[in-house]
């Protein structure tokens, strides 16, 4: 394949001053580039994926975070991606983008359709060099693989100026051959050289010591920047990442609220708040507008119905919560005596507007907007009927009650499946049995299904009116506040052929919100299934 991969294109010679200077990474030393890849890495984990309208919705986010490059997407994963990472590319003009490509010729060319509008467009190439990926995952000789390499950049260079490389399974990859790949990388014209800890198994020390063994072995190492992928399976990915950038690397990949394959990717909010709260011992800086972080992780959360566990630094519900009173004491009297930031300084406001069920429109648009929630046209006059709904049957509406309902509420105007209303009987004697009523592609549909117990009943009832056969995985439920009135946030997650989906709902009924939650699983089964993937892949 080596000798495949020629191109007779040339560098794009798209004007490019839409990237203006202002946009630019600024070139002082300590200056970390945030390549976030929630689009990319994040999307390929269990139940993240998102459609066009939410993926670009994110991208929108992170460009006003101040993110220098957004990773968009897999552009030959699919059809869904191709379209993601090129409506990406065009719209997005103060961050790079960047689109994946393995090393081949497909690949490369995809990515580059995909990317050539974009102001400022990176080609991020990938194989694998350690000798268990090289032996098993691509049988290839190592010889082969510094081939496909100096081929691979060399291609993606001839069609876009910013081409970034990465060794997959880096941390696991021989030193000798690590060097041999990366000094190869830079001669075709990388100019970004990634290092992942694809599998999460480095430590601190260890990673500092690669990367420092790279600035010190690799004779044109100083024509690259050094940057870190780093995997969560031991909990250490953020470590990991500052250690890399203590030892010389100067971009960090990361995704917002940690998502990523399996255990996730580094959390960006935490790599960015550690060396903004810890410039004495990490004097690094980077561009991040941190007021945007808490908006930026809960449309994400709400997007993907992935929720963020309460004690997760920085975004957790607890991460500036004081319960104990020895605290609660410490905090009146000083506040640094027990918090390290300000919650204002990721984008976090103590509450000042009080909700109920005389609150208007606009008083509820003022609520969101201090709560960092942005909603268009459509998806604020979505919620604002549910929250009139919920003021009616609950007397204290908490500032959690408009963060589940909105999440409930904002993103289900597309949906295919819409839930009108049901009824169920159920207790200890006779037959449970919901009846419900569901609107598919604006046709109403009722059906009255029987079930082991009050959920079964229902999601029977679901099942009836819109048969498949993926396969329930997790129900769960959980109350938003205290309080028998609390509202249940459900999170329901459906498996159909190796691909999972997490759905998620929130009302006042419990029942009600399992069977929003489980109808707006089905609706991203949906969507899940229009992408078709001309190649099955996994980076
Ligand atoms: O984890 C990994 O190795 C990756 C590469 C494609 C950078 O995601
Ligand atoms: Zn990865």
């Amino acid at each position: 394949m080596s000798a495949e991969i020629v191109s007779s294109q040339t560098t794009t010679s798209v004007d490019r001053d839409a990237f203006a200077d202002y946009a630019r990474p600024p070139s002082e030393e300590g200056y970390v580039r945030i390549f976030d890849t929630t689009l990319r890495d994040g999307e390929q984990a269990p139940g993240c994926s998102m459609n066009l309208e939410e993926k670009i919705q994110v991208a929108d986010t992170l460009e006003s975070l101040g993110v220098d490059i957004i990773e968009a997407g897999f552009p030959i994963a699919s059809n869904g991606d191709f379209e993601a990472v090129s409506e990406i590319a065009k719209r997005v003009k103060t961050s790079q983008v960047a689109g994946l490509a393995r090393a081949t010729e497909k690949d490369i060319n995809r990515a580059w359709e995909a990317l050539r509008h974009a102001a400022a467009p990176r080609i991020h190439t990938f194989i694998s060099t350690s000798p268990l990926h090289m032996k098993y995952k691509l049988q290839m000789e190592p010889d082969a693989v510094f081939q496909r390499i100096v081929d691979s950049v060399t291609m993606a260079r001839n069609l876009c100026e910013d081409v970034e490389w990465s060794p997959e399974d880096g941390t696991r990859t021989e030193h000798d051959f690590l060097c041999r790949c990366v000094e190869g990388a830079i001669k075709a014209g990388a100019s970004t050289i990634n290092i992942p800890d694809t599998v999460g198994y480095t430590v601190p020390d260890e990673f500092y010591a690669l990367i420092d063994m790279l600035m010190n072995r690799v004779p044109n190492i100083d024509q690259a920047v050094i940057s870190t992928h780093c995997h969560n399976d031991l909990g250490l990915a953020v470590a990991n990442s500052l250690a890399a950038v203590r030892a010389g690397a100067r971009q960090v990949e990361c995704t917002i609220n940690g998502i990523g394959e399996r255990a996730g990717n580094a959390a960006m909010e935490e790599i960015v708040m550690a060396l903004r709260t810890r410039p004495d011992a990490m004097p690094y800086t980077t561009r991040i507008e941190t007021t945007r972080i808490t908006p930026a992780s809960r449309l994400l959360s709400t997007i993907t119905s992935f929720s963020v566990q309460p004690n997760k630094a920085i975004v957790g519900a607890n991460a500036f919560a004081h319960e104990s009173g020895i605290h609660q004491d410490g905090m009146l009297k000083n506040a640094q005596t027990y918090e390290i930031m300000t919650p204002e300084s990721v984008g976090l406001h103590r509450s000042s507007l009080v909700m109920g069920k005389h609150s208007g429109r606009h008083a509820f648009k003022a609520k969101l907007e201090e709560l960092g929630i942005t909603l268009n046209d459509n998806q604020l006059n979505d919620a604002f009927v549910r929250f009139k709904d919920l003021a009616d049957h609950k007397k204290e509406i908490f500032d959690e009650d408009i963060i589940a309902l909105v999440e409930d509420a904002a993103l289900r105007h597309n949906d295919v499946i819409k839930f009108v209303s049901m009824h169920v009987n159920c207790g200890s004697h006779g037959p449970n049995v919901a009846d419900i009523a569901l609107d598919v592609e604006g046709e109403r549909k009722e059906v009255s299904a029987e079930g082991q117990g009050p959920v079964d009943a229902t999601f029977a009832a679901i099942r009836e009116i819109v048969p498949h056969e993926a396969s329930l995985q997790l129900y769960q439920v959980h109350a938003v506040t205290g309080g028998t009135d609390a509202q249940a946030e459900v999170t329901v997650r459906l498996e159909e052929d190796g691909k999972s989906v997490n759905g998620q709902g929130a009302d006042y009924d419990t029942l009600v919100a399992s069977a929003r939650a489980y109808i707006n699983a089905l609706n991203k089964l949906l969507v899940k299934r229009e992408k078709t993937a001309p190649e099955a892949m996994s980076a």
